[in-house]
């Protein structure tokens, strides 16, 4: 087994479209275990995302500049590459429920497979937050409900913002 890194750096992967307050929550908790966390947005050309990479990217940035230790990139291919490239030995992932687990579970153990070196480390999502996704926040915004508090006011202003475009 190889020794403990001296430095140890972490990438919390996802789409992040847009980040949720229970993302935020995982960054601030990640934040305190990893010397360094780098958040990085999948570039993904088939899923049909609300807000570019670009922006996704710049909403990170304008959230998450607080964390000194923290960094904002994005990446395409496979994650194990992205983290090699990075120097990262973890992979952070938060689970919100049961429900969450096989999908992480299956994405962990082929990340496993492809690089035995890069550890997975779950993380359990805050009960406060453990009820939102990104999806939600969209549909319920899109549909005129309430998000205030499920996700950063920075972020609810952009949706806001979006919804305004894409109505006019
Ligand atoms: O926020 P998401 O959409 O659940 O994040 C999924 C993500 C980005 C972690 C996953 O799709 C991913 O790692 N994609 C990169 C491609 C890859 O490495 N695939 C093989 C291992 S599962």
């Amino acid at each position: 087994m190889p020794p403990k890194p001296p430095h140890v750096i972490a990438i919390y992967p996802g789409s992040f479209d847009p980040i949720t307050n229970g993302h935020l929550d995982l960054v601030e908790r990640g934040s305190r275990m990893f010397d360094k966390l780098i958040v990085s947005v999948l570039r993904n050309d088939t899923k049909k995302p609300l807000f570019s990479v670009e922006e996704r990217t710049e909403m990170l940035r304008e959230v998450l500049h607080v964390y000194p230790n923290v960094e904002v990139s994005s990446f395409e291919g496979l994650l194990v590459d992205h983290a090699v490239a990075n120097q990262a030995t973890v992979l952070l992932r938060g689970i919100r429920a049961i429900s969450d687990y096989e999908y992480e579970l299956q994405m962990a153990l082929m990340n496993r497979r492809l690089s035995p070196e890069i550890e997975t480390v779950f993380m359990m999502a805050h009960e406060t937050y453990s009820f939102i996704s990104s999806r939600l926040v969209k549909e319920v915004f899109s549909l005129g409900g309430n998000i205030t508090g499920l996700v950063p006011p920075s972020v609810e202003l952009r949706l806001h913002a979006r919804l305004s475009k894409n109505k006019s």
